[in-house]
């Protein structure tokens, strides 16, 4: 398979980039003539940012399955699309070519199929990663059903909350996944979010771990008898659904600056295109290559660049079970040495946790497959990058920092490895038919370059996010109000001189903690939880290996007494509302919080302070009671 689209030099990605600002219908009309429809689209475009609706390739019939694998048999079925590398390097590793694969998701079809699921049916799916991940997912797509994919690290909670939002009847799960040295029991957890959720009619069981599980009758199945069944009905075929291109494809959940995590829904048409233009660009992948995408298939990242966008593109997709640091921290570079990665992508929140460790566990490690490196997530620190330019690409690989959000859908703003220029910490120009705009806080565009402001993109691309689940006005006031008729990204970004850009980091609530996503009035939720606690307030402070670390300011009324219990409560709380992955790092205990007259907590403030700053704290003047600033600087951890 080769790709007409892939740009291969500067100056051709300087008259796609135009071409996609002129005449971004017919630009991306033409990408789209590469995939497989069932019928092509009447209408390339309809938008309006300011009462948001976005429709691309209206009246367009495919199925993204079609274009992920059938259309990959002829030429390619022997070709491995997914390879496996478990947690424990001593067990077997598996690879399915697209053939397998193919089958393997027809199966599972009509395992779903047989269990009731049905077109538009939206199923949660809660397992570790495995290939079975990637097979339910593209098995959700292929017959219609929306999946909802959740994160192993989050809590029942969670889980219930996301069921909820969704009203998903259906869940798939593992009895329990292995992450390093740790066996998490994810059917357990399923369990308990389905005390709250009654209306969830089956829950498909993969054996992973053999953990025990409760089975519950009528409602639990397990994975490998429903197989079993539909091998002795003959293994029937399932032919993909015929879905209309603005069809939701998934909802992924993702924190924002309120209390509830929004379900952000991307459609089949759009999504598929987006994806695979900025696999095949940004990485510049090259048929044969093999692509190692570190992330889960839990966050966007997964969903967009381990399983739709290099099998659209008939790539081969390194999914890895285990964690970079086990059995030891030269993980990463084992597996490199033992497939020969070609692309290797991951956060720099890894990169920064792998530095920890030295040089030892890279060396005798053969790196010289490699040819592309990228991040993603987060911003990159100078010292991460030039660690994995000098110890990992040896000088040779163009790194590719990648900027974009779940709500993009796919890499938005990025340099294309070795094509485009690139500079140390900065994801430089915007990909084709993005159109980036810096605002003040004023709502004023700056024009010209060395400027700084809010990330904002006037123009649609074909995967940004159509709506948020069930709730359409959040998605408008979430993105379009900010700046009336722009997308608001909740980035702030600098254009240097040359006009690339930086991303500085999020100007809303919301934290990035190890590349993850967390709202700071999620995380006061649940500490508010907490029996002891009267109020509390979060924010992020500047933590060498997670980027960000949560710092949490309570108050507490706890009888306790013993301060080092009480935090370890309050934490565990936080575990169990959203899950490991929301833990506070700092917990100061206050007698009050900085309020202004109206009541409000002026978090700037409490910022400063976590950053360790002391002087310079701003105007305290308006306070209600200006003296708390100075008890909470002098209790700072
Ligand atoms: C941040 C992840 C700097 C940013 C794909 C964004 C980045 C949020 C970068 C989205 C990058 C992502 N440089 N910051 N290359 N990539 N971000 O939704 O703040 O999990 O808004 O999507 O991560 O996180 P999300």
């Amino acid at each position: 398979m080769s790709y007409p689209y892939q740009i291969t030099n500067y100056d051709q990605y300087k008259t796609a980039y135009k071409k996609s600002v002129d005449d971004p219908e017919g630009f991306w009309a033409d990408i789209a003539s590469h995939f497989y429809w069932r019928k092509r689209w009447d209408k390339v475009l309809e938008w309006d940012f300011s009462d948001y609706n976005v429709k691309w390739f209206q009246g367009g019939k495919l199925n993204i399955t079609e274009n992920c694998l059938d259309r990959h048999l002829g030429m390619m079925g022997n070709k491995p699309a997914i390879i496996w590398e478990p947690n424990d390097p001593e067990e077997h590793h598996r690879i399915l070519t697209y053939r397998e694969l193919h089958t393997k998701v027809v199966q599972f079809c009509n395992v779903l199929k047989n269990n009731g699921v049905k077109k538009g049916d939206r199923v949660c799916i809660y397992m570790g990663m495995v290939p079975e991940l990637a097979i339910a997912v593209l098995a959700c797509a292929r017959m219609g059903a929306i999946h909802s994919v959740i994160f192993g690290g989050f809590s029942a909670q969670s889980i219930a909350d996301r069921l909820w939002d969704a009203n998903a009847e259906y869940v798939i799960t593992c009895d329990g996944a292995f992450r390093g040295n740790k066996e998490i029991p994810l059917k357990s957890v399923i369990d308990d979010a389905l005390i709250q959720c009654r209306f969830v009619k089956k829950t498909i069981v993969l054996t992973r771990t053999r953990t025990p599980v409760s089975m519950i009758k009528g409602r639990d199945v397990w994975w490998e008898d429903e197989i079993k069944k539909v091998e002795t009905m003959g293994n029937p075929d399932f032919p993909a659904e015929e879905m209309d291109a603005e069809d939701p494809l998934f909802i992924l959940y993702t924190s924002g600056s309120t209390g509830k995590p929004k379900g952000v829904v991307h459609t089949a048409g759009g999504y598929m295109i987006y994806t695979n233009y900025t696999f095949v660009n940004t990485f510049q992948y090259q048929p044969g290559d093999i692509h190692f995408c570190t992330a889960d298939i839990g966050w966007i990242t997964g969903h967009s660049y381990i399983v739709y966008g290099p099998l659209s593109a008939g790539a081969t997709s390194l999914l890895f079970e285990g964690i970079p640091t086990w059995p030891d921290a030269g993980r990463f570079w084992d597996i490199v040495d033992k497939y020969k990665v070609n692309v290797l992508y991951t956060a720099p929140t890894a990169i920064r946790s792998l530095m920890g460790f030295g040089l030892g566990p890279v060396h005798g490690k053969h790196l010289d497959s490699l040819k592309v490196l990228g991040t993603v997530g987060e911003p990159i620190n100078e010292e991460a990058w030039n660690w994995y330019n000098e110890n990992i690409g040896k000088g040779r690989c163009p790194i590719v920092d990648t900027w974009w959000q779940t709500e993009t859908g796919g890499c938005m703003i990025s340099n294309m490895a070795g094509v485009t220029p690139s500079k140390p910490t900065y994801a430089t120009l915007p990909m084709p038919g993005i159109q980036p705009v810096l605002m003040d806080e004023n709502g004023k565009i700056l024009e010209g370059n060395d400027v700084s402001g809010n990330l904002c993109i006037k123009f649609p691309w074909p995967s940004i996010l159509r709506t948020t689940y069930g709730d359409h006005d959040r998605c408008k006031q979430n993105y379009f109000s900010a700046y009336p008729g722009y997308y608001f990204t909740g980035d702030g970004c600098h254009r240097d001189e040359h006009g690339f850009y930086r991303i500085t980091g999020r100007v809303d609530d919301v934290l990035n903690v190890s590349g993850h996503r967390i709202g700071t009035a999620e995380v006061e939720n649940a500490i508010n939880m907490h029996a002891g606690v009267v109020e509390s307030a979060v924010v992020g402070y500047p933590h060498d290996i997670k980027g960000q670390g949560i710092y949490a300011y309570v108050i507490y009324t706890g009888t306790h007494g013993d301060e080092s219990l009480a935090r370890q409560d309050i934490t565990l709380t936080v575990s169990r509302i959203i899950g490991p992955i929301a833990k506070p790092d700092r917990i100061q205990f206050v007698s009050g919080l900085p309020k202004t007259r109206s009541g409000k907590i002026m978090r700037r403030i409490l910022r400063k302070i976590a950053e360790g700053e002391t002087e310079n704290l701003g105007d305290t003047s308006t306070l209600l009671d200006p003296g708390i600033v100075e008890e909470i600087k002098n209790g700072k951890l």
